[in-house]
């Protein structure tokens, strides 16, 4: 199947260099910004590939709602195969694109949005057909795993371990949909919408920027690891989906994960517990999974979206934790149901902890905290 490159950067050379390998497909053109074809393989002109009807398949990795929507519209009506690395694309668009991918029969696949190389979306694709995904959950962002890592392991602060994080190429040089928590939030979105046809709208991000290095010597000090996890759920009302500080036992899996490695985990009712780890970004982990969509292809696969997925409010209401809370003092009553845990940080915060609170509850009152200028940071704690 000859399969045509939208873009040529770090994801759209490592797909255009391993298709020149992989069976059973064959590169087609790589669609480049107007005057950079400098190769006899690279065009500016998309139109271009839409006449050739030799390319059956075209893999998308520009980045971005526009111009991607517009051409993988062009694509999937023309009835040939699109599959994407593009989180933003899939998350704002997916039914729509499914929609006319089901009127042309082409495909639609887009397991690289979420966890990169980790085949997390390929998985449950397969996984629900025969089973009831109950949760899915996980480090989804490397970059801020990373940054944990090294505030834990190597005791840097917040500022330091994220310098040192785009030193590396990890962090953007405006890191903020990493940091808060954003880009996590996204990919599992997708994976929420793969596991149970809904895709959530409305839903709850705290990530990392709160976190201090006073606060990681604290949950060291009880034995804890703090992890930055997604995740997503079937409620009584629908499917939860949120991403926030967790904190973990020293022996859990998700205490394992270093670096800027993911781990993904689904549960079914009758497959139980899968966890999934690998490099969640790069150019050839997420190249290597575009070429696996293109592969599945050929063996007949045709959507990684449920029938009739729609777009749904997120359920945060149902599902609840306990939090390890820092918060400034006066804002104590707001939390009536909590105990104290350990001494105060030394700017005379306070650390409480909640009884079963619904994650909803907890980022709101994060929220009416922060508008009001006291300080809070919170992890929940893991059961
Ligand atoms: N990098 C990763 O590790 C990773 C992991 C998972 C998913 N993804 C997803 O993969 C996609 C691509 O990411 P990337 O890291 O490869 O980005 P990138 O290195 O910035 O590459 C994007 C490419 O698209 C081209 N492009 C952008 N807008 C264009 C336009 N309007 N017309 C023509 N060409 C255009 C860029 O051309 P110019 O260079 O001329 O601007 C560049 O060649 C994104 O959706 C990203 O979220 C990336």
């Amino acid at each position: 199947m000859k399969t045509a490159v939208l873009g040529f950067g770090t994801v759209g050379a490592g797909i255009h260099e391993i298709l020149q390998k992989a069976e059973g497909l064959e590169s087609g053109p790589v669609w480049v910004r107007r005057g950079k074809a400098d190769e006899a393989w690279k065009t500016d002109d998309f139109d271009r590939i839409l006449a050739d009807d030799s390319v059956g398949a075209v893999a998308e990795a520009i980045g971005g709602t526009d111009p991607a929507f517009g051409l993988a519209k062009r694509v999937l009506e023309s009835g040939r195969h699109f599959v994407t690395a593009n989180k933003m694309l899939v998350a704002e668009y997916g039914p729509e694109l499914q929609k006319i991918a089901d009127g042309s029969g082409a495909a639609f696949l887009f397991s690289a949005a979420c966890g990169g190389g980790v085949p997390l979306l390929h998985n449950l694709a397969l996984a629900r057909k025969g089973d009831e995904i109950l949760r899915v959950s996980g480090i989804l962002n490397g970059t801020t795993n990373y940054m944990l890592d090294r505030m834990q392991n190597r005791g840097m602060d917040y500022g330091e371990a994220l310098k040192q994080a785009q030193a590396l190429g990890y962090a953007e040089a405006d890191p903020s949909a990493d940091v808060s928590g954003l880009d996590a939030l996204r990919k599992i979105r997708l994976a929420a919408a793969v596991a149970f046809g809904i895709l959530p709208d409305g839903c709850l991000h705290e990530g990392i920027e709160n976190v201090s290095a006073e606060d990681i010597r604290f949950y060291q000090s009880k034995g804890l690891v703090l992890r930055l996890i997604a995740k997503a759920a079937r409620t009584e009302e629908g499917v939860s989906a949120y991403v926030e500080p967790v904190l973990f036992g020293r022996n859990a899996p998700e205490a394992a994960v270093s670096l800027n490695n993911n781990l993904a985990v689904y549960e079914g009712r009758f497959c139980g517990r899968i966890g999934l780890s690998g490099q969640g970004a790069g150019r050839y982990p997420t190249a290597s999974a575009v070429i696996r969509d293109l592969e599945s292809i050929l063996s007949g696969a045709r959507r990684m979206l449920p029938e009739k997925t729609v777009r749904e409010a997120a359920d945060n209401g149902s599902e609840t934790h306990r939090y390890l809370l820092r918060v400034s003092k006066k804002f104590r009553d707001l939390f009536p149901d909590t105990e104290p845990s350990g001494e105060p940080a030394a700017d005379g915060s306070l650390r409480l902890m909640t009884g079963p609170l619904p994650v909803s509850r907890m980022h709101a009152l994060a929220n009416e905290i922060r508008e009001k200028g006291g300080r809070i940071a919170f992890a929940a704690a893991e059961e």
